[in-house]
């Protein structure tokens, strides 16, 4: 064995002997030469085996190899245009660590997304999966960027909960030592007393919701980055939004426009447009304009689709055909406080309205932050518990965040799977996490 190198860095050692470990992903035999592309989860390289150039155990060994049999290949590195990666590895040795079995479930055919969920363990590995999960690891490492280099502070929340955030119809109830709790649906109302000790914060972690529908935008569980900012107003939240979505999206380009072009097969070019400013539209603008496009709607089963009552929270067909009208995600401000959280800062002169926003990804990918500003009055907010039916008493601590050192603030969620989605292109947020949670999902 030589000294190991990820296929990612092979460039570095253009005509040195080298060792790649990683899997057998194909192989083609023709005649005295066989063709072993080999992948270690940094890249796939093409390696050539020559009949004379290895002794007969090798060759013998070589010829036995399955798909995903693990291997350790030993040659030399030669840029070559034509390979995949730009190198090719003249193989010298060759170390069999693990015969696959002859029967990997995954063949390069069409397979059903059942069937490759119920593999899920092994579809990961395919290039494409494997591009999703580097995509979204790069994204959770620009979130942090940005935050980190803005004068955001890290606080990890809690994920055992005595009281719900975003409506009681969506908790998971587990047995807290005989008294119910509940897995955090966001850690927002923790961040509002962590921006008093702390000025600008964020919290990211997993968290849960019991969605009984199945949809392509909904997980059961979930990953959400929630910033908070004391001294902010719904208009300054915007301006924070939108760089920080931009700047995701540009690292993501810049790292992967490559993986993004030939393995997911996006449209670049849609993602380049991602700049500040968005456009702004309160809801009734956007409720205007989906009755415009219901109006229009010829297939009566699309249109029935696009009804929209007086008031109404949008659902994702609405969203998915009014995001199409932008070229760039757009901010949905000012939403109805009766669809929203109890939490949400009144309109002033028309309490009807709340001082919420929503980002919508362009494409008809729709929501993916939800936020505002938060009401600071004591008063109000009791009414919103009573209105919502939750239980005051959960809610006292919360309630003095109001009476000592009470400042206007601000702050929002965004959903790293729905993130995952529209930057990759995918029709579905179960393609977006290594093991997704949906409603009768949790194999494996
Ligand atoms: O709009 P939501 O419910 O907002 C909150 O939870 C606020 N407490 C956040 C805050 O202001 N700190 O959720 C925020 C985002 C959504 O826009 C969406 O991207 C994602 O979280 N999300 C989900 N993603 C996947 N599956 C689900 N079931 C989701 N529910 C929300
Ligand atoms: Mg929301």
């Amino acid at each position: 064995m030589a000294t190991h190198v990820r296929i990612k860095d092979v460039g570095q050692h253009d005509g040195q002997t080298i060792t790649v470990k990683g899997w057998l992903y194909n192989r083609t035999d023709k005649g005295k030469l066989k063709f072993l592309q080999v992948r270690d989860g940094s890249g796939i390289i093409q390696s050539v085996m020559f009949k004379k150039e290895v002794s007969e155990e090798i060759w013998n060994a070589a010829d036995k190899l399955t798909q995903e049999s693990a291997v350790e290949v030993t040659g030399s590195i030669r840029a070559d245009s034509r390979a995949p990666g730009g190198y090719e590895m003249g193989i010298s040795d060759l170390n069999v660590v693990h015969y696959a079995q002859d029967n990997y479930p995954i063949q390069p055919k069409e397979h059903g997304v059942a069937f490759l969920m119920e593999n899920r363990h092994l579809w990961i590995r395919s290039p494409r999966q494997a591009a999703i999960l580097k995509i979204r690891a790069t994204i959770i490492k620009s979130i942090r960027d940005w935050l980190d280099n803005n004068g955001f502070t890290l606080v990890d929340n809690p994920i055992l909960t005595p009281a719900a955030v975003e409506g009681t119809s969506t908790l998971f109830e587990v047995d807290y030592f005989g008294e119910p709790a509940y897995l955090s649906q966001s850690g927002q109302l923790y961040n509002e007393a962590n921006i008093f000790a702390l000025g600008p914060v964020y919290c990211f972690g997993p968290t849960f919701r019991a969605e009984k529908s199945k949809t392509r935008r909904h997980l059961t569980e979930f990953w959400m980055v929630e910033p908070e900012i004391p001294f902010c107003d719904l208009e300054q939240l915007l301006e924070i939004e939108e760089q920080f979505v931009s700047y995701i999206v540009q690292q993501v380009l810049a790292k992967h426009r490559d993986e993004l072009v030939t393995l997911l097969e996006r449209d670049v070019s849609a993602l380049e447009k991602v700049a500040s400013p968005f456009p702004r539209i309160s809801y009734e603008e956007a409720a205007t304009k989906i009755r415009e496009l219901y109006e229009a709607e010829q297939d009566p089963e699309k249109k029935q689709l696009l009804y929209l009552e007086e008031g109404d929270d949008f659902g994702s067909p609405h969203e998915t055909e009014l995001t199409k009208l932008y070229d760039r995600p757009v901010f949905v401000y000012h939403y109805p406080a009766a669809v929203k959280a109890f939490y949400m800062e009144t309109v002033d002169g028309n309490e009807k309205y709340c001082r919420s926003v929503d980002l919508l990804a362009p494409e008809g990918y729709g929501e993916i932050i939800g936020g505002g500003q938060r009401a600071t009055s004591v008063d109000l907010l009791l009414q919103r518990i009573e209105e919502h039916h939750l239980p005051r008493e959960s809610y006292e601590w919360y309630l003095d965040l109001r009476r000592y050192g009470s400042v206007p603030h601000s702050g929002f969620g965004l959903g790293v799977e729905r993130t995952v989605a529209w930057v990759c292109g995918l029709p579905h947020v179960r393609e977006t996490g290594a093991f997704p949670r949906m409603l009768e999902k949790m194999y494996p």
